[in-house]
């Protein structure tokens, strides 16, 4: 805050009359992908874990058909569990349990199973289970199953319920359970009632009081906090989960849809399992509930470029027709009649009625080669051909710069394709500096969707700068068509990625920060953007600059490498020889001097990073050292201009797997690349000369003499105070929202012109201080509602408003 916390007296003033500029109705979104558990174990209410017994290895490492299951030999009973193969109850699913018992127990019982649920299987007081399997006598005389939910120590029931009789042939069977106790961490068995071998299959607890009491449907309480978003539309299922690693990894849509039994259960490429319980007739079903259009992601006829060994590759010619078929097949799944053929199949389902689909995502982040090219535009013709009523969304790669991100501008804009799909992950500054570059976009060419977009870490910081960028994307919802926030859910215990917007557990629903800026934007659209004028709002204030800069030497990822001869000194004279490396700061990595001249970096699988502090006068200067790799997949790390721990410029020399040598900037730990990769792995054995010479904002970086990068990097000033104002038509409202991103309280002064007289503003307002983060547990402040009685509001550091008026009813 200011030294003297007078607030800064800023004027809005808001043209309430002017025809303003129409903004997309489908703007704020969400995007779901099954990343962090959020399907398994999250958003998909089933109890059981493994419960068709797919679990293998190549899902994970330590993973069998049987994980998360146990023999059960109670009171004397005994046997045995295998999983077999031959005959399954459907072929997409083959792997079942068989349960022999050889030694009843002195109650007739049979041996039994029993499963852990996901982190332990979460019941309450009162309330009502379907219990499901499949199930077939092979043997004996077990022809009755008692299913029971127990506590963790198996000494108190909580609910029983005996099915059967098992015949010799596969057939379903249910029953409910009434559970008597609340635990979270209960367990589920499955007993078999006497001598005999019996085959299990799809074994299934799933709660009645569902969202929406669906059965076999979402988890009541994650759903409500996605639907208290509001959204307008749900993107799913990914996201890279949509096109796989491999081409059998694919996330194929007609393998999700059907009776359970005939869904193709796969690896998750985020390293777990998918059981497709979610699958595409759950995601309709959630977005109808909701009343958020569907946004599937199919793949676009390529797999993942990450897949390893292969990278991309495309789906062959020859099986091309079926695929594009099966494209088109999804519209009339969705939307066809009750009578065609797919929406045939969708009615058998529960669903005669149409869902409504507009929008088809076609790829995800994929790299813009010839075959992308060609396998995305034979898609989109035949969507274009066939469903000119479907609005295709493409994809410019990973990030909202670089190679592929131009490349797929191009070619959409060249295709005709009507959005494009635009991702990023960056820091709070990042978001800050960033927010003009809508408003310099092609009116005439393909509308954006920002589909995953997120800045680092769940603090209040990160929620202000993302409030400032959907200001932004407001303000130019004529091209910005549509924005969603990724990734959404995160498990405790099995958070693969971070930040995120919602974090749970079994029992728990923790909204963050950022989750109450989204809900704040969506809850609060308008259709049509009103110019605004802002006067006397705070600056983004100089960062003064430490005098003296810190170097630093580095590896990444699992690379292992020595150095000698490093230098620094000012820029046009002999640079001296920096002090001896034993006097660096080790701050990641296992560094090691070895008494000639030289130091090597042995650690495997992290960043290494030694820190020569205070080491030069900024702005201009000169850094230089020799590297050799010793082993590893990646190469070097040449920090400079570090003013702090979380801020470096670096040159990374053989970077992303050894493909070549860019320019980085670490903000906040938060790193941005700041040109395109230059051609030139790193061999490892090879000693290399490496300079970068900083010239206040001017970079250049020579690699054995030879001048590799030379570029200026001049980020925008960030908009620090953000205003934007809409109007909701069909209320009748004017809305104002303002984001504070500074440490300045802010007296607003709010003028309406075009308007009766204002009455007052209806006021929702979330602050907090910058690092007040928000993650697993009660976030640090959440939003206030209250009413303004005039035009004068205070605005408070570190936060973000909403007011709502309706000016009219002065009239009234
Ligand atoms: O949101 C997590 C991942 O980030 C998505 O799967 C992918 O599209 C992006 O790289």
């Amino acid at each position: 805050m200011s030294e003297s916390a007078r607030p800064v007296e800023t004027v809005v003033e808001v043209d309430a009359a002017a025809r303003g500029t129409a903004i997309s109705p489908d703007l704020f979104g969400v995007f779901f992908e099954d990343l962090n558990h959020a399907a398994d174990g999250g958003l998909y209410a089933e109890l059981v874990q493994n419960r068709s017994f797919e679990y293998t290895p190549a899902h994970r490492p330590e993973w069998h058909a049987l994980t998360a299951w146990e023999l059960l030999e109670r009171d004397g009973a005994a046997g045995s569990v295998s999983v077999a193969v031959e005959a399954p109850p459907h072929p997409a699913n083959p792997h079942y349990a068989v349960l022999r018992t050889t030694t009843a127990s002195t109650a007739g019982r049979g041996a039994g199973l029993r499963n852990e649920g996901f982190d332990g299987v979460a019941v309450r007081e009162g309330e009502r289970y379907d219990v499901s399997l499949f199930a077939r006598l092979a043997d004996g005389t077990a022809d009755r199953l008692m299913t029971q939910i127990e506590s963790r120590d198996g000494s108190r029931v909580y609910g029983r319920a005996e099915l059967g009789p098992v015949h010799g042939s596969w057939e379903r069977h249910s029953a409910v359970i009434t559970c008597e106790v609340t635990d979270p961490e209960a367990r589920f068995t499955v007993v078999a009632g006497g001598i005999g071998t019996v085959h299990l299959d799809l074994v299934s607890l799933f709660p009645q009081a569902t969202f929406r009491d669906r059965p076999g449907g979402l988890r009541a309480d994650l759903a409500q906090a996605i639907a208290d978003l509001k959204p307008k539309f749900v993107r799913f299922p990914g996201g890279c989960l949509a096109h796989g690693v491999g081409l059998g990894n694919m996330y194929r849509w007609p393998e999700t849809v059907g009776p359970l039994q005939t869904r193709r259960q796969q690896r998750n490429l985020w390293g777990y399992h998918q059981s497709m319980g979610l699958g595409y007739y759950e995601y309709f079903q959630f977005c109808e509930d909701i009343g958020a259009k569907p946004l599937p992601v199919v793949p676009a006829g390529v797999c993942c470029q990450n897949t390893e060994p292969t990278g991309q590759v495309g789906i062959p010619e020859e099986e091309m027709p079926d695929y594009i078929d099966e494209v088109l097949a999804l519209v009339q799944w969705a939307n066809g009649p009750a009578d065609s053929p797919w929406g045939a199949l969708r009615a058998a389902a529960g669903h005669p009625e149409p869902f409504g689909l507009e929008y088809l995502g076609v790829g995800n982040e994929d790299t813009i080669t010839d075959t992308f090219r060609d396998r995305f535009s034979r898609i989109h013709d035949a969507l274009r051909e066939h469903h000119p009523e479907i609005t295709v969304v493409g994809t410019v790669g990973p990030s909202p710069t670089g190679e592929d991100w131009e490349k797929g501008w191009a070619f959409a804009r060249e295709r005709s394709v009507p959005v494009v799909d635009e991702h990023s992950y960056k820091s709070p500054r990042w978001f800050l500096e960033s927010t003009g570059r809508f408003d310099a976009m092609d009116r005439g060419g393909p509308h954006l969707y920002i589909g995953e977009y997120a800045a680092r870490d769940n603090d209040m910081r990160s929620a202000v700068a993302e409030a400032t960028y959907m200001i932004a994307m407001e303000r130019n919802g004529d091209v910005v068509r549509l924005a969603s926030y990724a990734p959404l859910l995160a498990k405790r215990g099995h958070t693969q990625w971070l930040p995120d917007l919602i974090y749970f557990d079994n029992t728990n629903v923790w909204p963050t920060l950022n989750y109450h800026v989204q809900r704040m934007h969506s809850v609060h659209s308008g259709d049509t953007a009103l110019p605004v004028t802002v006067v006397g709002a705070p600056r983004a204030r100089p960062v003064p600059e430490p005098a003296r800069h810190s170097v630093h030497i580095g590896t990444s990822h699992d690379t292992r490498a020595e150095f000698t001869d490093a230098r620094v000194g000012p820029l046009g004279a002999d640079a001296a020889p920096a002090p001896d490396f034993a006097d660096w700061d080790a701050e990641l990595g296992h560094w090691k001097p070895g008494g000639d001249g030289r130091i090597r970096q042995t650690a495997h699988g992290t960043d290494a990073r030694l820190v020569l502090t205070a080491a030069v006068d900024g702005p201009s200067y000169a850094f230089s050292v020799r590297a050799r790799k010793n082993g590893g997949g990646q190469g070097f790390t040449i920090g400079f201009a570090r003013t702090s721990p979380g801020n470096w410029y670096q040159w990374s020399v053989g970077d992303w797997l050894n493909r070549g040598m860019r320019l980085q900037r670490v903000d906040d730990g938060v790193l941005h690349d700041l040109n395109d990769s230059v051609d030139g792995p790193v061999e490892t054995g090879r000693w290399y000369d490496l300079r970068v010479e900083v010239d206040g904002r001017r970079i250049r970086c020579y690699r054995d003499g030879e001048l590799i990068h030379d570029l200026e990097d001049d980020p925008a000033p960030p908009e620090v105070f953000a205003v934007s104002a809409v109007r909701d038509s069909s209320a009748g409202d004017v809305i104002v929202k303002i984001a504070n991103s500074t440490s300045e309280p802010v007296t607003v002064h709010l003028r309406l012109t075009g308007t009766e007289v204002v009455t007052g503003f209806e006021r929702t307002a979330l602050a907090a201080p910058p690092h007040a983060t928000s993650m697993f547990g009660t976030a640090p402040a959440s939003p206030v509602e209250d009413r303004l009685p005039g035009p004068v509001c205070d605005i408070p550091p570190h936060s973000f408003t909403v007011l709502r008026t309706r000016p009219d009813e002065a009239q009234e």
